[in-house]
């Protein structure tokens, strides 16, 4: 890279699913306590932020197989990320962020958080800022809860609000069939269903689940299939009851583990290898309870820069 000040920056940023995703009791600050396992899979945000004339402000584009309904105004996540670290880091105000997605918007795979940990990086290029991990980090919780771990990627366990992360070891390949629905579901949405359905229960405190890292460790994907966990599951199909469906489909095809990606309504299902991913793929089609189907791989690595120009 030269030592020229750059004109454009392009970052791409993976998607995730979680493998565990078990949520505690709601807190005092309206949030529940997480323990989370995340793995970034290879469907991908690409987000060039490029300077613009000096008054022209923040703008923001989307384009691609997945923006239907992304918005464009201050609520996109991206935007948000923007703000944040111009206030922070005392940045010119004029730059155009244009977001190419692949990410499902709103389907719990956290594309908006990806999109916003892309732009702190391409800014802190842009910029040339040299920020620290734990300085990106920093802006990344102010965000959002999943937008810490899309900065690093790869595999790691998320507690807290799911913000505090730390790698987790992980061998071999993963493949995943996704499901993805037409329609997202609000993520406060979820949570507060999870709440109605456990009113008056004791839920305890959440822990990692060892069975799961040990898989994870010694790359049995059968192993992992069996330990796939999403306490929000019985919430997003008690809001999205068609998911029960497409959650037999995926069993009676023999993937290894079916579950619901975070607060949903994409379902991943873990398949041995490609050819087994590509058969359930095309079950998938042909059961008419799917409108897309599509196909990734993990662990991937986070947001990183693919182009400066
Ligand atoms: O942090 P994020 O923006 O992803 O959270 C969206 C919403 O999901 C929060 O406003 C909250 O309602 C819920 N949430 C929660 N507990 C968490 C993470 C998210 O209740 N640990």
């Amino acid at each position: 890279m030269s030592n020229s000040v750059p004109n454009a920056v392009v970052v791409r940023v993976p998607g995730k699913v979680n493998l565990q995703l078990s949520v505690g009791p709601k807190e005092s600050d309206g949030f529940h306590g997480l323990v989370t396992v995340f793995q970034a899979i290879s469907l991908f945000d690409d987000v060039s932020i490029s300077r613009s004339d000096i008054g022209a402000g923040i703008t923001l584009a989307i384009s691609g197989d997945q923006s239907y309904g992304v918005p464009t105004d201050e609520t996109n996540l991206a935007f948000k990320a923007s703000e944040i670290m111009c206030a922070t880091y005392d940045l010119p105000t004029d730059f155009r962020i244009e977001i190419k997605k692949a990410i499902p918007v709103a389907g719990g795979m956290a594309g908006g958080s990806a999109d916003a940990a892309a732009t702190i990086l391409a800014l802190d290029h842009l910029f040339a800022l040299g920020l620290s991990r734990d300085e990106m980090h920093a802006v990344a919780s102010k965000i959002g809860s999943d937008v810490p771990f899309l900065l690093g990627g790869g595999t790691a366990v998320g507690r807290g609000r799911g913000d505090e992360v730390t790698s987790a070891l992980s061998r071999g390949t993963y493949h995943w069939v996704l499901a993805l629905s037409s329609n997202g579901l609000s993520t406060p949405a979820v949570y507060n269903e999870i709440d109605r359905l456990r009113d008056g229960m004791d839920v305890a405190q959440p822990h990692a689940n060892e069975h799961l890292l040990q898989a994870l460790l010694t790359a049995d994907a059968v192993a992992v299939g069996k330990a796939l966990s999403n306490d929000l599951q019985p919430a997003t199909c008690s809001l999205r009851p068609a998911l029960r469906l497409i959650l037999d489909v995926g069993s009676e095809y023999g993937a290894l583990g079916c579950i619901v990606s975070g607060s949903g309504p994409t379902v991943a299902f873990l398949v041995a290898d490609e050819e087994q991913g590509l058969d359930l793929a095309v079950a998938l089609t042909s059961s008419g309870v799917i409108g897309t189907v599509t196909r990734a791989s993990g662990p991937v690595p986070g947001a990183r820069v693919i182009e400066v120009r």
